[in-house]
């Protein structure tokens, strides 16, 4: 049973309702790390609504602002695939065991940097033209689009480790995100050039 809080507001200005939501997450992400709180009720509450905005986000926003030229398909791509890493993190943190593990501890902080990654981006290209793009009645009404889809995902229940797993392997299989086998590679590849450039510097130090 998800806390009815979560299921406010029910409509709004499409910009203002989702900018509450990413505020929603630092809580919810801060009530995680805390270990004074009921860490096992916030990791599920964080990740239904994780996953009830994106995937409302998707289906009601993204392809209206599209169609209005506020953003391009390819910005648009571009959420649907951060979208899809912030799944592969959550997933993980779902399936640590506990809630005073390093596991935890780890996952936790690799999905707090997905989250934050695409909310500050997702605020800067995509929210902030839709707000000199789109006028406030379309923005209401996408308001209330977007607020009916997300707390029906709400009442459903979205984010349970299975439903989290077949979101990811849909991102795979619709080529959002690419196999996990070549992300790895492209990560070792990452990982050797960060440390070929710390070589140099300490070098240049020397
Ligand atoms: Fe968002
Ligand atoms: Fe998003």
């Amino acid at each position: 049973m998800i806390d009815p809080v979560l299921l406010q507001p029910s409509s709004g200005d499409v910009l203002e309702v989702i900018l509450e939501d990413h505020r929603r997450f630092e809580d919810l992400l801060r009530l995680c790390r805390r270990t004074d709180t009921d860490r096992a009720a916030a990791r599920l509450a964080l990740a239904e609504i994780l996953v009830a905005h994106a995937v409302a986000e998707e289906e009601k926003v993204y392809p209206q602002l599209r169609r209005s030229r506020a953003i391009s398909g390819h910005l648009e791509e571009h959420g649907q695939q951060e979208h899809a890493e912030i799944t592969e993190a959550l997933l993980a943190f779902l399936r640590a065991k506990g809630t005073d593990t390093q596991k935890y501890d780890d996952t936790l902080e690799d999905l707090a940097t997905a989250v934050n990654h695409h909310t500050n981006e997702e605020e800067q290209t995509i929210l902030n033209p839709a707000r000199e793009d789109v006028s406030a009645t379309q923005r209401a009404a996408l308001g209330a689009a977007w607020t009916a889809r997300r707390n029906q995902l709400l009442e459903e229940g979205c984010a349970s480790e299975a439903q989290v797993a077949a979101l990811l392997k849909e991102a795979v299989a619709t080529s959002v995100l690419a196999p996990e086998d070549a992300r790895k590679e492209a990560e070792t590849v990452k990982a050797d050039a960060k440390q070929r450039a710390k070589e140099i510097e300490e070098a240049a130090k020397s």
